[in-house]
């Protein structure tokens, strides 16, 4: 009944929790469309968490890394009172008649479990809030993509193929989620791609402003992405910047070579147009376990040649039910692949990749889903870089 209200639901909590609590406000970021955002996400963590009460095994880790999430965004043990108020009012005011007195103990109670474990997880963490990392390296490939190499100033514990979230005082109180695209180096050094979105707020401060010596905020490493070694072939599919953590699977495995052949698909909208591709190329020279195709359009052939031509490459490479198969890139592109190569007989339970959250999903002009061939041809905002047009311009 609420999630039909949803939106009634969480204007009226935060406007019931700005209004009783103004300082509360300041924890939140300052654009009205990151609200909007925040909005998805709050129902979408409440609906996840409500239909698991009780699945103490799916629920517990989930509240326990989402509390200790929380003290990144300043959040301290006593605001749980506050917007549990809030979102008891938000509840009572959407749910009308059917707001009975077993319905809010039933609700006082849900919350309260989920506070406590949050808070639970957030006391027994032995992680900093958050990790400050310094830009020791930007290198720009033309004007739209960056990589960025930081150096963590405490160490900062991640698995090749995972993400972190990132935050700079260029853009106060705003997070975003970036893989991280190296596996971990004696130095302690990171990298992150970064490929600029039009009007993003953090992606244009990252690529286009900042500068070595600035220091960044980094949230604890998460995601399921990362490299589960068997006996079956494996094959690795990346697009734009997923080629991120696709990129630090593969450092591990050059480290540490696997039995099985690997078989690495890389999509770009032009084949003139990936920033990686010499190194990419020398992995395939180097390793011969891994074998190497691209998955580009003809220049100037009709962009639907670009689902075809990626649905008769895998599917000319059969052996789907046996394989593992890692997937990295754009929601759009996750969600489309994996529907291509569910239909090939891929099994759901050997696909592997991270699901996004709420509102992070893309959206191309008018706020609908882009199909995958308009993703890859018309993409809005992200720019592919040309690497024979120009070196990277190092800051
Ligand atoms: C698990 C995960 C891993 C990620 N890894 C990377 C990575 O390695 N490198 C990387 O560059 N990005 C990565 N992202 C995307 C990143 O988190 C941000 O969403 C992206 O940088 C945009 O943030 P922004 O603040 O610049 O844009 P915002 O200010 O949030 O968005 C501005 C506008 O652009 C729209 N928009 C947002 N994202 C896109 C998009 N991709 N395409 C088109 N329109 C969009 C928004 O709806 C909004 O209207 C990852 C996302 C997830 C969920
Ligand atoms: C039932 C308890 C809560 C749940 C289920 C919940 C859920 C979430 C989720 C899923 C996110 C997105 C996380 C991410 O993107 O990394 C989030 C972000 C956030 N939460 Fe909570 N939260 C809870 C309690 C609180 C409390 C008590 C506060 C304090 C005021 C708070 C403040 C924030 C802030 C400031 C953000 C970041 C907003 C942004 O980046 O746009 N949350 N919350």
């Amino acid at each position: 009944m609420v999630e039909r209200r949803a939106e009634h639901a969480v204007k009226f909590f935060y406007s019931h929790l700005f209004w009783h609590n103004p300082g509360v406000r300041d924890l939140f970021p300052v654009s009205s469309e990151d609200m909007e955002r925040q909005r998805d996400r709050l129902f979408a963590a409440l609906t996840h968490v409500i239909s698991r009460l009780g699945d103490d095994e799916a629920l517990g880790p989930y509240l326990r890394d989402l509390g200790r999430d929380h003290r990144k965004f300043l959040v301290r043990p006593e605001h749980y009172a506050v917007v549990g108020s809030s979102m008891l009012a938000a509840l009572a005011e959407t749910s009308g008649e059917a707001w009975t007195p077993q319905v809010e103990k039933a609700w006082t109670e849900a919350y309260q479990v989920i506070a406590d474990a949050m808070l639970a997880g957030a006391d027994a963490s032995q992680d900093p809030p958050w990790w400050d990392a310094e830009v020791v390296r930007h290198l720009q490939y033309g004007q739209d993509i960056g990589v960025l190499t930081l150096r963590p100033h405490a160490p900062f514990p991640y698995l090749p193929g995972q993400y972190t979230s990132v935050s700079s005082d260029r853009v106060p109180r705003t997070w975003r989620t970036y893989s991280i695209g190296n596996a971990p180096r004696p130095d302690g050094t990171l990298d992150l791609h970064v490929s600029r979105i039009d009007h993003g707020r953090l992606s244009t401060a990252l690529v286009r402003e900042t500068r070595p010596g600035e220091v960044l905020r980094l949230g604890a490493a998460g995601g399921q992405l990362t490299f589960r070694r068997s006996d079956r072939p494996v094959s690795l599919i990346a697009a734009g910047t997923g080629w991120a953590p696709i990129r630090a699977m593969l450092e591990e495995l050059a480290d540490r070579p696997p039995d099985q052949d690997v078989r690495l698909f890389v999509v770009a909208r032009d084949c003139a147009h990936l920033y990686d591709r010499p190194l990419i190329d020398a992995y395939g020279t180097s390793c011969g376990w891994l074998d190497v195709t691209y998955i580009t359009p003809a220049p100037g052939r009709h962009r639907n040649e670009a689902t075809e031509r990626l649905a008769t490459a895998l599917s000319n490479r059969g052996l789907w039910p046996d394989q593992d198969v890692y997937l990295s890139g754009p929601a759009q592109f996750i969600d489309e692949t994996a529907r291509l190569l569910e239909d090939l007989g891929a099994r759901p339970g050997r696909l592997f990749h991270d699901s996004v959250p709420a509102g992070a999903a893309e959206y191309g002009q008018g706020g609908r889903p882009l199909g995958f061939a308009e993703w890859l041809l018309n993409r809005p905002a992200p720019h592919w870089h040309n690497p024979s047009a120009r070196a990277p311009r190092e800051y």
